[in-house]
């Protein structure tokens, strides 16, 4: 791989045509991400090398070279086309992290169906709701959570297949997936996709209505190879990984599609939280680039340094974060515990890659998002006029030039709700920010009532759906309330039905409801029961009194609210 540019030198030249033209691309040619992060790497001569090298919680381990994923996708491909699934239907994954939800990911996009990643840890009406919505004809699932697939297909008469990867006692009209004891397929024709086909289909939340489904298309792998390779600074004997979840669009676009693209050895850790259990990976798997989040470094800092101090981590050379504002106390920490910076990110679902990055060789600013990358054209703006400021320090709305490849090309089924984010030419991705007088990005807070909470984005409205659910629940609101390692955590508030008392035991049983039904991110850490909720004049509940409330900020000019 040749030796990665400096950051000044590519503002100079960089164009996303280069990009593509690294990956031999040619506008209008056949273009699939499967084939790009798997064929492509064997015709490279790498077919021998490894691709995967996984993990799990029970200490079990498996190795894939870059051809058994090639090999495995095309199985993978040619079992679903065999069954009847076709190009454009949507493919849930709804898995743990096994290695079938990698090599499945690229073997869906082979055939030319769009993949649905969804976390496996969402209950029963998460799941539900993101299915009707897609219109879900295919899920691949594992024995553990089949149960929640089933109760859901009671209700989803279009999801025609239920695709099992382990031993299960199946019912009928549920199939039995197993990658490895199909008969191998060595030559795979990849329908024929191209840059403008729909790739994946990623659930994300926003204030208003149900998660909307953001979707992708094949040529995003131009943004993803580059900023991959320069931004994690991806080499050719790197060992990486990426601790996200692919039910996360950071867990698929760098967790599967960037270092793949880019031919180098990813490990997988199937295994929740753990400070020694991750530092024993990084160290017995020799993890060169760490790509983590700043909850799960919050979480390292907690276990202090006298752990960090009994591995040999000397393996690690760069690392970067991703998904909430990285604090300046998490950089420093990282400089005491690694002797490296880690290197913040900022980027979202609809983005599809690293928009405002710390690249590799510029000053860290302990604090800062750092700088647009090159091919991006970022600003932040006025919140009235949407024009960009120009004084170093002044707040307004980050926003990004239309057209980077892998923007999103509209919601599912919701193209209006898309277009509405598109302001004189410009992407508002609903957060503030200032520039300093260098050029670097510092995050003030989202622009919306989205509750970040240890980096995933949870919706107020699928809570507050959920919420009314329970026959004792009035009316509620959902909002962010701050924490010390989740940054923010879900707290409700709940007016109660006549004949209902608030009590403890009401408190956590509703907790419990959400965590059932949502999944336990969602769920509310508090619940306060109040008399009545604020609200405009019109009925609107105003969640910023109540989030001001709990962060203890001041209110602001209520008048005209209530006056709306
Ligand atoms: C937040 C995640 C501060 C932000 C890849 C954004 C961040 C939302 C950062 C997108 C960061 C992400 N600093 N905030 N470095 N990175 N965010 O769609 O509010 O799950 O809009 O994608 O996370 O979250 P999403």
């Amino acid at each position: 791989m040749t030796a990665r540019p400096t950051y000044e030198q590519l503002k100079k030249d960089f164009d996303w045509p280069r990009a593509a033209a690294e990956l031999g691309l040619e506008p209008g040619a056949p273009l699939n991400i499967g084939w790009f992060c798997s064929d492509r790497i064997c015709d490279l001569g790498k077919q021998d090398k490894d691709a995967l090298r996984w993990e799990d919680f029970r200490g079990e381990s498996r190795t894939y070279t870059f051809d058994d994923v090639r090999v495995l996708s095309n199985t993978f491909a040619t079992f679903l086309q065999d069954q009847g699934v076709t190009a454009g239907d949507r493919v849930c994954m709804f898995l743990d992290r096994v290695p079938e939800l990698y090599i499945g990911f690229l073997g869906v996009l082979k055939m030319g169906a769009i993949v649905q990643p969804l976390f496996s840890a969402f209950g029963d009406d998460s799941l539900w709701t993101r299915l009707d919505d897609a219109s879900t004809r295919a899920i691949v699932t594992q024995k553990k959570h089949l149960g929640k697939v089933r109760r859901a297909r009671e209700n989803l008469p279009g999801l025609e297949f239920v695709f099992v990867v382990d031993e299960a006692n199946l019912r009928e009209g549920e199939i039995r997936l197993d990658l490895a004891g199909l008969p191998r397929v060595e030559e795979y024709t990849c329908h024929p996709t191209t840059a403008e086909t729909p790739s994946v289909l990623h659930y994300t939340s926003g204030t208003t209505g149900q998660p909307k489904g953001a979707q992708h298309v094949h040529n995003s792998l131009v943004s993803q190879y580059i900023t991959a390779k320069w931004v994690l600074d991806l080499k050719e004997d790197d060992v990486y990984w990426c601790n996200a979840d692919p039910g996360w669009v950071t867990g698929t676009s760098y967790g599967i599609i960037g270092p793949w693209s880019n031919g180098v050895t990813q490990a997988i850790l199937d295994a929740g939280f753990n400070a020694e259990k991750w530092y024993a990976f990084i160290e017995r798997q020799g993890i060169t680039v760490w790509y983590s989040a700043p909850t799960a470094i919050r979480l390292l800092m907690k276990e202090g340094l006298d752990l960090v101090r009994r591995f040999d981590l000397s393996c690690l050379r760069h690392l970067a974060s991703v998904g909430e504002p990285l604090n300046a106390e998490a950089v420093l920490w990282g400089r005491e515990a690694f002797g490296l910076d880690f290197h913040d990110t900022y980027w979202q679902t609809e983005t599809g890659c690293m928009v405002i990055t710390n690249f590799p060789g510029m000053e860290v600013r302990p604090g800062s998002m750092g700088k647009p990358f090159p091919g991006i054209t970022a600003a932040v703006l006025d919140t009235r006029t949407f024009e960009p400021l120009t004084q170093p320090g002044q707040v307004g709305l980050i926003a990004i030039r239309e057209g980077w490849p892998s923007q999103i090309r509209g919601y599912w089924n919701n193209l209006e709700g898309y277009r509405k984010k598109i302001v004189n030419g410009w992407y508002i991705c609903g957060d503030r920010a200032s520039i300093d007088r260098d050029g670097y990005y510092w995050f003030c807070g989202r622009d919306d009532d989205v509750i970040n909470t240890g980096g995933h984005l949870v919706g107020p409205f699928e809570i507050e759906s959920a919420l009314l659910e329970h026959p004792a629940v009035a009316e509620s609101a959902a909002v962010a309330k701050p924490d010390p390692v989740n940054m923010e955590v879900v707290k409700a508030f709940v007016t109660l039905k006549a004949g209902f008392e608030p009590s403890k035991d009401l408190e956590l049983e509703i907790m419990n409801v959400i965590r059932k039904k949502l999944s336990g991110l969602a769920m509310p850490q508090e619940i306060e029961f109040i008399a009545a909720l604020p609200k405009t004049r019109s009925g609107k509940i105003v969640r910023r009194i109540l989030r001001a409330q709990e962060f203890g900020e001041p209110i602001g000019d209520v008048s005209s609210l209530m006056n709306d």
